[in-house]
């Protein structure tokens, strides 16, 4: 087959760097980016989202919430929403979710009991993910929604007068959890209560207390319940998006493996259900301190230094699968510097994401030099030491942070590491590279 040229030029390299240095900030989480837009749609009145994560993802949710008839419009750094007060506008064309999960999950969510009509599709990869998750709470509430093979998009949707449930999370999925929320929020009738054993992310809980919306919330021995009331109304309100942990990450973690480093990272969001990262880095002999911590529009948020250090391997597993669930690839990329070998398990989710992520993740390893395995549940990785990496041809498998995680390691390696469809990383961090030069690499 002839390459297209868009194959040919999708392609970056990152050579090895020595030192990084500076304090620099990253783009707004997504998570909440995502959450501001779509409950920004179904509140009355204005919303304002401060700080937002200008990215694909991001883009895709102000594209359907336009299409169901919210006014938004973009200035810079910040977001205005005109709400419907739930009242949803049927859209005159499918609904694309491009290759954002929460996007068409929450979406789910909140068109179950109130659209007329609407047909929701996305990416190859969006179209690959598992839908029947969200499908099959909702059934139990009495939505109506068709998709294809009966679990994945492209999804039909007929609004229907939908029913409070009891439902406790078969996954550890917080897309799952907020598109039931949602629903039971928009419900016609009953109370919705969601139960979680290993608490996911809890931005939906947060915003939509700030939101107005009645919720009440307990973790009694670790197993958390949230429940809401139909017919809850959402109020307009400013939501302002801390840094992003996630993207975040990428830059510690370069911090952590370039001989000779420190780089802060200031305005991190730290909320709890997301700083495992932070929690295993520590657990791996990294030198991590946060100062400045203060509480902003209910998420905490911090600053973050990293200094380079000696990295040990480690066991990643249990309940803090959810809290670094989207950290494990540049978690692995760290390991492949540590001294030992890191085993990580109950994380099966990885297959189901934008990627394959533990076939993505060890494929890539494998591409560098490094020696891994793939687990059903997680993957295993024999670390080469801080100076062990050889370096190589990485495939992104179009997914945004598999790119991202194979640059940090191209900076610590021997020889540098080409990436290969690298312009997936403007899902969500469409100024990677700036970062980067920003601190020294020479990208
Ligand atoms: C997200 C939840 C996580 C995460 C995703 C964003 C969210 O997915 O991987 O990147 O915004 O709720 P799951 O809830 O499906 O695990």
């Amino acid at each position: 087959m002839i390459p297209s040229s868009e194959t040919i030029h999708d392609t970056m390299r990152f050579a090895p760097v020595s030192g990084l240095h500076g304090c620099v900030s990253v783009p707004g989480d997504k998570s909440i980016t995502h959450r501001g837009i779509l409950f920004g749609l179904i509140a009355d009145g204005t919303t304002t989202v401060r700080h937002w994560l200008d990215a694909g993802d991001c883009r895709s949710s102000i594209r359907v919430a336009r299409a169901l008839g919210a006014e938004i419009a973009v200035e810079d750094d910040i977001l205005t929403i005109r709400g419907t007060g739930g009242e949803l506008r049927e859209p005159d064309d499918v609904l694309d979710c491009g290759n954002s999960g929460t996007t068409i999950r929450l979406l789910l969510g909140i068109l179950a009991g109130r659209v007329p009509f609407a047909c929701l599709t996305g990416d190859a990869s969006l179209r690959r993910r598992p839908m029947a998750r969200v499908l099959s709470p909702l059934a139990q509430m009495g939505a109506q929604i068709i998709a294809r093979e009966g679990k994945y998009a492209p999804l039909a949707v007929v609004g229907r007068a939908l029913t409070g449930i009891e439902y406790r999370l078969p996954v550890a999925s917080a897309q799952l959890k907020s598109a039931v929320l949602l629903a039971g929020l928009l419900a016609a009738s009953g109370d919705t209560t969601v139960t979680e054993d290993k608490p996911t992310r809890n931005h939906t809980e947060t915003m939509l207390r700030a939101f107005g919306a009645p919720l009440q919330e307990a973790t009694v021995d670790g197993v958390h319940r949230v429940t809401v009331s139909a017919g809850g109304r959402l109020r307009g309100t400013e939501v302002v998006v801390p840094g992003d942990i996630s993207s975040a990450a990428f830059i510690l973690a370069a911090a952590a493996i370039v001989l000779d480093s420190e780089v802060t990272v200031a305005g991190v969001g730290l909320n709890a259900t997301r700083t495992g990262f932070l929690e295993v880095l520590k657990r791996m002999g990294g030198q991590v301190r946060i100062t400045n911590q203060r509480v902003v529009a209910g998420e905490p948020i911090g600053d973050v230094t990293v200094s380079s250090s000696g990295l040990s391997g480690t066991a990643i597993g249990g309940p803090e699968i959810p809290t670094l669930i989207d950290e494990l690839p540049i978690l692995a990329v760290l390991a492949a510097f540590a001294e030992g070998d890191t085993v990580v398990s109950d994380a099966e989710e990885l297959r189901v994401k934008e990627s394959d992520r533990i076939r993505a993740v060890v494929q890539g390893l494998t591409a560098i030099g490094v020696e891994a395995e793939e687990r059903p549940d997680g993957f295993v990785v024999h670390g080469r030491g801080p100076k062990g990496v050889q370096g190589g041809v990485v495939n992104s498998f179009d997914d945004h942070r598999i790119a991202m995680s194979f640059a940090v390691a191209g900076l610590g390696s021997a020889r540098g590491v080409e990436l290969r469809n690298w312009s997936c990383v403007g899902i969500s961090y469409p100024t990677f590279q700036d970062t980067l030069r920003n601190i020294g690499a020479n990208v």
